[in-house]
């Protein structure tokens, strides 16, 4: 990939990151694939004293925050209010630093979004259709995109949506699904016609075909591209760009009542409306061909971002369009894929609970890790070895070192720079390279790369400390001692205006400690910040030790998920129709004890009990024999039916049935009373 930021001369940037659906809080997932890259991008580039805005928001339309408003039967504004503000904050508290966070339920929005369909309608750039679509007869309602789930053409997968599969990211219309199923009622829709608004994708595919394919063949990531290509290669179709449905923008069509725009058509226009909110001078950022647009996305997200936004700012034509969209791929956790239905997911705000003040250390786990190329597994362990083995044991073991051996000889002032050794020399000279290596992977957004080569830099720095051994050094050669400091202390300057972008919680506490101002990114090519008499600040911890009780709660709590989800997964059987209690009065039961077993021969299933009822000495045949050994079940508490009529079994008289709990898998389970109850007392 080339540098087209400095290739093409840009003036400035405007830099987006998808607008979360506000029906949920947001998990590492989010974090690591989008928020995080993006504002480490945005943070270098200010450092840079670049012109660029941050645009972030809530997507507050679609059918996603329908349907969650439906199943807690409240309406779809108190929804979002409710996840926006959560959302809202998590970005706060993690340093995400938006020049705006705003919301696509904003009036400024609905403006925005209503009059850019409106301008592409009247220029006659959709193709209306009656058509016919998938209806609900039990709810009366259109099933459009996720209200309808069925199986992916595909690959398979059982429960893709009627807009997308998430399994393989392809992008479906419903009629692609095979088992349609209303989401709303359970049953299969039948078809009804209505008439909607199409976007003629086919007329842009040679255009996207040139502009992608051959423009951006060598600078998008490979993973972008192709997914790209495998679209422009299968042939586009026209799609349609509202819905019916009464949550989102409405058409501004006459007679359109009812219909809304598609939630993919307004919300990457949300984009713009953040834009226009933030700045009156939002033109520049939109419509000059000197800025320098950067989508931050999913990989679920690509396709939207790279056909059909583009086709859309090409259609409406005063726009630019992107200059790249580096997507991510997928973060799973711990082997499995992140879900916030199935609530497998490690949610921003509950971390927070748990690690208090270590937003960096996720920040860190997540860049380091982060899904670029392909998809990438968050462990807890990986998370607890990389803060104990990378961030403690590397990078703030040199800071501290570093600050408490000069505060211990030197009083905390720094010292002079003597003469220099060819490892002093040396090590001044690597050190002058990293900014530069550091600011190229950023501008081609391998942040895994740059974040690696920070901690190189620490690395350097315990690696010249430790063959300098100073410690050892003062009594006999204090001016030697100072040397080896001053250039160490240069080291953590350097650190903390490089490692600004990733782990700007930290920085800010090693400029604390080193009594440093925010500096600029070009400043880290100086090697003499901290001049010979400059005061330092007392040295303070910046990374402390996770430790394994702290990760094993973690990995508890997803297995007491995991559990919940197993059970919500299981098919019971219904309930039986309703009795009066009189019905139920009419049976006796009883606690007893097993006193005798014995398997009743030539069967598999039946044992011969002898039981203690309290009121007499009884046999019973219980077909238990397959999940219990005789032997372990002598002297069990139970429960007996003793007034059912007697029957005999394989010529045994039984007289009574146990109780027993039957799991749907068939497995059976006895039922006792508590401690205390005696034989002979009732059940009711
Ligand atoms: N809400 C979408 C998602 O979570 C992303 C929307 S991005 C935008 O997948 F471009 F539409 F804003
Ligand atoms: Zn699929």
């Amino acid at each position: 990939m080339e540098n087209s930021a400095l290739e093409k001369n840009y003036k400035r940037f405007l830099v987006t990151s998808a607008l979360p659906y506000a029906n949920g809080p947001i998990h590492i997932g989010h974090l690591a694939g989008v928020y995080v890259p993006a504002d480490i991008y945005v943070r270098f580039l200010r450092m840079n004293d670049e012109d660029v805005v941050f645009i972030g928001g809530s997507d507050e339309h679609g059918v996603p925050i329908t349907i969650k408003a439906m199943q807690e039967n409240v309406a779809p504004q108190e929804i979002v209010d409710r996840y926006h503000t959560i959302i809202k904050k998590s970005f706060e508290e993690f340093g995400i630093s938006f020049d705006i966070y705003s919301r696509t339920s904003n009036k400024i929005h609905h403006q925005t979004a209503s009059e850019f369909f409106r301008k592409m309608y009247d220029a006659g750039q959709f193709v209306e259709k009656v058509t016919f679509q998938y209806y609900d007869e039990a709810t009366s309602h259109f099933l459009a995109d996720r209200y309808i789930t069925g199986t992916c053409p595909f690959c398979n997968y059982e429960k893709a949506y009627g807009d997308q599969c998430e399994k393989c990211g392809t992008s479906l219309n419903a009629t692609d699904l095979i088992n349609p199923t209303s989401v709303l009622s359970g049953n299969a829709p039948v078809m009804k016609e209505t008439r909607h608004w199409f976007l003629p994708l086919e007329q842009y595919e040679s255009w996207l075909k040139e502009w992608i394919l051959v423009d951006h063949k060598d600078d998008w990531k490979t993973n972008v591209y192709g997914q790209c290509k495998s679209w422009l290669d299968q042939g586009l179709q026209p799609r349609a760009v509202t819905r019916d449905l009464d949550w989102g923008v409405n058409v501004p069509v006459e007679g359109a009542d009812g219909k809304v725009l598609y939630v993919w058509f307004d919300a990457p226009i949300g984009y713009i409306s953040a834009t226009k909110e933030l700045t009156n001078d939002w033109e520049k950022y939109w419509k000059d061909k000197e800025t320098k647009l950067v989508h931050f996305i999913g990989k679920d997200n690509i396709v939207f971002h790279c056909i059909i936004f583009p086709a859309m700012l090409k259609g409406e034509g005063t726009f630019i369009l992107p200059d790249n969209v580096p997507a991510n791929e997928f973060l799973n956790l711990e082997g499995d894929k992140i879900s916030t239905s199935r609530n497998w997911a490690v949610w921003l705000h509950e971390y927070l609970k748990d690690f208090p003040e270590k937003q960096d250390v996720l920040r860190y786990v997540l860049t380091s890790g982060a899904p670029e190329t392909k998809d990438n597994d968050f462990t807890w362990k990986d998370f607890q070895s990389k803060n104990n083995n990378e961030l403690v044991a590397i990078l703030g073991n040199f800071i501290n070192r570093t600050l408490v051996l000069t505060e211990k000889f030197f009083g905390g002032v720094v010292p002079l720079q003597g003469e220099l050794t060819s490892l002093d020399k040396e090590t001044l000279d690597s050190m002058q390279h990293f900014p530069g290596r550091i600011a190229a992977s950023i501008h081609h957004y391998r942040f895994r790369e740059a974040l690696a080569e920070t901690m190189n830099l620490a690395r350097l720095g315990n690696k010249y400390l430790t063959e300098n051994e100073p410690w050892k050094l003062f009594p006999t050669d204090p001016e030697r001692v100072g040397t080896i400091l001053n250039i160490s202390l240069q080291i953590c300057a350097q650190l903390s205006i490089v490692a600004e972008p990733f782990l700007p919680f930290s920085t800010e506490k090693i400029r604390q400690m080193l009594n440093l101002p925010f500096m600029k990114w070009k400043d880290a090519a100086n090697l003499d910040w901290l001049g010979a008499g400059h005061r330092l600040n007392p040295a303070a911890l910046l990374f402390g030790k996770i430790e394994d009780q702290q990760i094993e709660a973690q990995v508890q709590k997803l297995h007491d998920t995991k559990k919940v989800n197993e059970s919500k997964t299981v098919q019971h059987t219904p309930m039986k129709a309703a009795i009066e209690y009189d019905d139920f009065a009419k049976t006796d039961i009883r606690v007893g004890t097993i006193l005798e077993v014995e398997k009743v021969a030539k069967t598999n299933k039946l044992l011969k009990l002898k039981i203690d009822t309290g009121i007499d000495v009884r046999t019973v045949v219980s077909g238990i024999a397959e999940y219990f050994e005789p032997a372990d079940i002598i002297g069990r508490k139970v429960c007996i039916l003793v007034n059912l009529a007697t029957k005999n079994l394989k010529g045994i008289e039984s007289q009574g049935m146990i109780l027993m709990a039957e799991n749907p898998d068939g497995k059976l389970f006895f039922v006792n009373a508590d401690e205390g109850a005696i034989n002979g007392s009732t059940v009711k």
